[in-house]
């Protein structure tokens, strides 16, 4: 007797076997894989008393470190007991050796790790721990796919720390649909939940995503775990970003910066040096913003390129800021302050890999394309902060402080900023402040 039942996501319609259209409301492609009651029915119901709130007893949360500075960053501290979270990234980016990293650094700080891995062989787990100074007898590891196995064995072997890497590639034994799949990706996570919740344990689950960031499986977990990281970056640079989208214990947004070397990860705690660091001096379509990611400033170049169209209509490419957001800073730039792109190509680029998403930026953006259709580059140690409204109005930032500091820290000498801005914060750096689109581009000298 089969132990599973394919539920549609749509109507909860369930049946013994699956249907590429559900019988019952024909939604397409709905019907995901679960345990059936026959299978649940073992487990007895525990009973648990409600507690009224201010008995509630207010523990401080205890957290672990990773052994990784910049990972503890990202998860708000460290690991918290019970805490499961989510690693997700393109396959090739380095979750694996992140992983291994961590756990080893775990490990030799004196407890338990058990890394399991159901996609490569302890012989292959070897050869990268080789790569990475592996050696700490507390770093437990086992080739498995099976969940359960799994969590018996973390169970068993009384580990501090679990890494399950990936959950694509492990599998309930209840279901037939095959490793990857919805239902067994769920029915995993799942049950490596339930370890975490019952066991305290602290578990990481490596999960793959694709780069339209579908694929069956991390997005559907999102809201089972705790805290959702994503590690992104791509092969052929050597930066790689720690991002938590979702986090119940800490704050979300906040990033993490390591770079890719031949011993695997290093973190780097101060990224902006190397976000400028590679920056051509003097040249026309570069500015500088001090924008903020999760809780830190991180000063980046925004580049842009205007030039003439070759042929048909006008190109714009936004890579690291908004498309529409783009769109919008040109059509001011054209209707407020006489600066007409339109019939050229603009292309606007954050060095580095970094995405920025904060209205902080338009001003960066507005000013780096009018240095580069005027052919004169922005003064080489200056910052430049602001909203643009829709009249060219240029309105304040959030964290102008935090933002600063970092400025000064780098050597900046000015910073320009949406009128009202005062800030003592960063001493040696001169605040020239501006009300207009129109006034930042003749403070800049780019009009
Ligand atoms: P990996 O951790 O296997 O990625 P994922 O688990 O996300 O699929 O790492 C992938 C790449 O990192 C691989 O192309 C090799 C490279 N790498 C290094 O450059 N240095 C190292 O020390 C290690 C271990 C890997
Ligand atoms: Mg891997």
């Amino acid at each position: 007797m089969s132990k599973s039942t394919y539920v549609c996501q749509q109507c909860g319609f369930g049946s013994g076997k699956w249907h590429g259209r559900c019988p019952s409301c024909e939604a397409w492609d709905s019907l995901v894989e679960e345990v059936g009651p026959a299978a649940r029915r073992g487990s007895p119901v525990r009973s648990s008393q409600p507690v009224p709130y201010p008995e509630v007893a207010s523990t401080d949360l205890v957290r672990t470190s990773t052994g990784l500075p910049e990972f503890d960053r990202v998860l708000g501290g460290g690991l918290v007991p019970g805490g499961v979270v989510l690693v997700g990234g393109e396959p090739g980016v380095g979750k694996s050796t992140l992983l291994l990293q961590s756990a080893s650094a775990i490990a030799e700080s004196g407890r338990r790790v058990l890394y399991a891995s159901g996609e490569e062989s302890p012989a292959q787990l070897r050869l990268r721990g080789a790569r990475l100074a592996v050696r700490s007898a507390n770093l437990l590891v086992l080739a498995e796919t099976d969940v359960d196995v799994v969590a018996e064995a973390a169970r068993r072997s009384r580990v501090d720390f679990l890494l399950v890497d990936s959950i694509q590639a492990v599998r309930c034994a209840e279901l037939t649909s095959v490793p990857g799949s919805v239902g067994q990706v769920r029915e995993s996570a799942a049950r490596l939940v339930a370890l975490a919740k019952s066991t305290d344990l602290p578990v990481v689950i490596v999960g793959h995503v694709t780069k339209d960031g579908s694929i069956a499986g991390p997005r559907t977990l999102e809201h089972v775990v705790d805290t959702v990281i994503q590690f992104e970056g791509d092969r052929h640079h050597a930066h790689r970003i720690l991002r938590a989208l979702k986090n119940r214990f800490g704050p979300a947004d906040e990033i993490g910066v390591f770079s890719m070397g031949d011993a695997g990860l290093r973190g780097i705690p101060n990224p902006s040096e190397v976000f400028l660091a590679e920056r051509a001096s003097g040249a026309p379509g570069s500015a500088v913003l001090a924008a903020i990611e999760g809780t830190r400033p991180l000063l980046v170049e925004v580049q842009a390129l205007v030039g003439e169209t070759a042929h048909g209509s006008p190109r714009r490419i936004a890579l690291g800021v908004d498309g529409g957001r783009l769109a919008m800073i040109l059509a001011v730039l054209a209707r407020r302050a006489g600066i007409d792109v339109s019939g050229r190509d603009v292309f606007v680029n954050v060095a580095g890999g970094i995405e920025t998403t904060e209205p902080a930026a338009d001003l960066a953006v507005a000013l780096a394309a009018a240095s580069s259709l005027a052919g004169r580059p922005l003064a080489e140690r200056m910052t430049i902060l602001g909203e643009i409204g829709l009249a060219g109005e240029i309105r304040s930032v959030s964290r102008l402080d935090a933002r600063l500091r970092e400025a000064s820290r780098l050597g900046f000498d000015t910073a320009l900023v949406p009128a009202g801005a005062a800030s003592n914060a960063a001493p040696g750096l001169r605040l020239v402040t501006v009300r207009h689109l129109a006034e930042a581009l003749d403070a800049a000298e780019v009009a």
